[in-house]
């Protein structure tokens, strides 16, 4: 019976009914004496009793649908002699429909961006659309890397150069061209990369930037909020590693690997016998890219950091394919049903 409630839900949303006659022929297929809703209500009394509850819900809800639907019809052709006025009634209760559960990746979103705001951090968006200047020579990127090659990154127009953002790292530029430090903001977005689709990759995923620039901000206030970060994030016994490693806008640069949460740092095939997970890039900004951004690297010192989200929300959840992510299948979706 529910199944079968659950189809008529969309019979009654997706009826098409574009005249009066329309509308009574709909009114009376449902509401009539003999209408759908009658033997419903009729076989209803046969149903079991641990399921009445669960099933009258539905039933309940597919009535009002029926009247909510025929209301708003009334109201676009008028009433007609067969619905009397006394039917519509503006007070009543709008049909429940249940809310669906939050997506994975906005979840995690949702939860990095509380850890950060408790110490400090203000949050900010830019456009997805970037030109060369802000997706890459402000950063500092060579003209020969190959992610300005047409093979690594979705071009929109060449000459002068415009890129589906190939990282959250342009809006660290974007704030520094309007403001003056003190910063202290993390920027989550969409990013996009010509990659081949697989379990570990795709196209577009998500990151979150991070960013502090003002007097006397040192590596170690890097090393500082990135250990608050994956200990709120990952349980308070959670340890960091700081590997050296290179991006064109920062320097130093390093890759943070935080301990195995699935093994505590014992060794699985999560983080192939290392104990230690990769997490995100990080480094001080390099003072060519503040200067770019007119701000005086001889007064000013900041640190950046960068981390997928997909890769985050896999490593908390426990998900091995990233192209669940992409895909709405309820399945995969509802078991995130209550996580806020
Ligand atoms: N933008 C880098 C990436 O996408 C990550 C990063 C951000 C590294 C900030 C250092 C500082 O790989």
């Amino acid at each position: 019976m529910l199944d079968k409630l659950h189809t008529l839900f969309r019979e009654v949303q997706d009826a098409s009914i574009n005249t009066e006659e329309d509308l009574e022929k709909f009114r009376i297929h449902y509401q009539g004496r003999k209408g759908v809703l009658a033997v419903l209500f009729e076989e209803y009394k046969n149903i079991p009793k641990d399921q009445k509850r669960e099933v009258g819900i539905d039933l309940n809800a597919l009535k009002i649908m029926v009247q909510t639907r025929i209301d708003a019809l009334i109201l676009k052709f008028g009433p007609t002699e067969e619905t009397p006025q006394t039917d519509f009634d503006l007070t009543r209760p709008v049909t429940y429909m249940e809310p669906g559960p939050r997506h994975p990746i906005s979840i995690v979103r949702n939860q990095i961006i509380g850890i950060f705001s408790r110490i400090g951090y203000t949050v900010a968006e830019d456009r997805e659309i970037e030109d060369d200047w802000h997706n890459f020579s402000a950063l500092n990127f060579p003209e020969e890397h190959p992610a300005r090659d047409i093979q690594d990154t979705f071009f929109i127009e060449k000459n002068p150069d415009i890129v589906l953002r190939t990282h959250t790292s342009s809006v660290q530029i974007r704030i520094m061209e309007k403001n003056q430090p003190p910063l202290r903001s993390i920027f989550p977005g969409r990013v996009f990369r010509n990659e081949v689709i697989s379990a570990r990759a795709h196209c577009i995923f998500h990151q979150v930037e991070g960013l502090s620039v003002d007097k006397d901000v040192s590596f170690r206030d890097l090393k500082q909020n990135l250990l608050y970060f994956a200990k709120e994030m990952f349980g308070e016994n959670t340890q960091i590693r700081l590997r050296p490693s290179y991006f064109p806008f920062t320097e130093p640069s390093g890759e943070m690997d935080v301990s195995c949460n699935i093994c505590g740092g014992k060794g699985c095939n999560i983080c192939k016998y290392t104990g230690w997970v990769e997490i995100l890039g990080c480094g001080m900004v390099d003072p060519a890219v503040l200067e770019n951004c007119n701000i005086d690297s001889e007064i000013y010192t900041g640190f950046a950091f960068g981390m997928g989200i997909e890769r985050i929300t896999m490593l908390k959840y426990q998900i091995k394919d990233l192209r669940l992510f992409f895909e709405n299948d309820l399945r995969f979706l509802n078991q995130f049903k209550g996580v806020l």
